[in-house]
């Protein structure tokens, strides 16, 4: 099937034919289009453009439009290049801006932008943590798999801190970001790779980190916005490491990009009934059950978990106290040196995430330009 563009606004035959000439499907839509495909899960089409030529006002549902669908690059053909309708257009998500008359080569360049724009690559896997109770060690498990994958053949990693307040990933990479998944929240609209990554912070471990903010955020936050974030970032790198909060409904439910859900319970019953829960609320196949601070020794051993969870153990991280709160405290993943059972077994976790990528072997296999149109390999 080919791409296709919406073309809104637009009584030229000429620009219709110029798009089927470069081998789009065009379907015409009314202004009204847009904010009926803004509260629908699809967006129907891979691009837009809006004709503004005969019409001075930006169509009331294109920001709505642009926040469900951050994915869809939209087009804006004008008769002049008035700046402050760009700006009005660009805070309303609109990506590219094109005066009429246009030469093919310009066309063709505001295509390729816009196909950049959408960067529908398979994109880099994303693994999330979650902790059966708070305290568990799921921060020191993301902090040290995303470290590891880091240093798996020099690739880019981000952790992703979303703890809607007050999460710590910050302290554990010792780095002081500026910006925080609150910023990346409320401008969903715009987050593109080049955005995202202004809003990270590089740590001295190795992985970028998205921190969690230390203020309320300006706008309820839903799942829509958080798979949008997730997805962003998934484009924007190779691995994409997630600490998360068990509390936060809008947070659970945007997970559908993720690769694995690491549950991380202990020998607490509580835990391992809420591990069940999760496990059967993301499923066996993309749960894999951690048991941290394990402890050979203790009332509730490893089979009995299994027995209420209903899914083998697949990673136990022994108890380390002394090791894991040194780490802590110096901002110094543990994964940085080898010396430790713990930290031999957090490196573990993360390759087998990783599933073991042999030295020079590509992650993102580079696609031709169809591929990213169309959104195939
Ligand atoms: N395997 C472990 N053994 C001993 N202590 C641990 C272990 N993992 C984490 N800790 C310690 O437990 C505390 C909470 O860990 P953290 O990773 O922040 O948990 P959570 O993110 O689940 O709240 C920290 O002091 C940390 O150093
Ligand atoms: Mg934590």
């Amino acid at each position: 099937m080919n791409p296709s563009f919406a073309l809104i606004g637009s009584t030229d035959r000429q620009v219709e034919q110029q798009l089927r000439g470069r081998g789009f499907t065009v379907v015409m839509w009314l202004e009204r289009d847009l904010a009926v495909r803004a509260l629908q899960a699809s967006p129907g089409v891979q691009f837009v453009m809006i004709d503004l030529r005969d019409n001075g006002s930006l169509p009331p549902g294109l920001d709505s439009f642009s926040r469900q669908h951050p994915s869809v690059p939209v087009l804006l053909l004008l008769s002049s290049l008035d700046p402050a309708v760009m700006l009005e257009a660009m805070r309303s998500g609109v990506k590219e801006c094109l005066q009429f008359p246009f030469s093919a080569e310009e066309l063709d360049a505001a295509i390729s932008r816009l196909a950049a724009a959408r960067e529908t690559g398979p994109g880099g896997d994303i693994f999330a943590f979650l902790g059966a109770k708070g305290g568990v060690g799921t921060t020191t498990a993301a902090v040290n798999v995303a470290t590891e994958l880091s240093r798996l053949q020099s690739r880019s990693v981000l952790l992703v801190d979303l703890h809607l307040a007050y999460g710590d990933a910050a302290i554990y990479l010792g780095a002081e970001p500026r910006y925080s998944i609150a910023d990346a929240l409320e401008n969903t609209h715009r987050l593109d790779s080049a955005f995202l990554k202004s809003l990270c912070v590089k740590s001295k471990a190795g992985p970028e980190l998205l921190a969690s903010p230390d203020r309320n955020l300006a706008l309820p936050v839903d799942a829509g916005r958080v798979r949008t974030l997730v997805e962003a970032a998934a484009r924007a790198y190779h691995f994409v490491v997630l600490d998360l909060c068990r509390t936060d409904p809008a947070v659970l439910d945007g997970l559908d990009p993720v690769k694995k859900i690491v549950v991380i319970a202990n020998q607490e019953l509580a835990t391992v009934r809420m591990a069940m829960t999760l496990n059967q609320r993301y499923g066996r196949d993309r749960v894999a059950l951690a048991v941290s601070r394990y402890d050979p020794n203790a009332g509730i051993g490893q089979e009995d978990i299994e027995r209420v969870v209903g899914s083998k153990i697949r990673y136990l991280l022994p108890s380390d106290y002394r090791v894991a709160l040194e780490a802590l405290n110096t901002g110094r993943p543990l994964a940085l040196n080898n010396q430790t059972r713990l930290a031999g077994a957090l490196k573990l976790l993360a390759r087998e995430l990783a599933e073991h990528p042999s030295e020079g072997e590509s992650v993102k296999p580079g696609r031709s330009i169809f591929g990213r149109l169309t959104g195939r390999s």
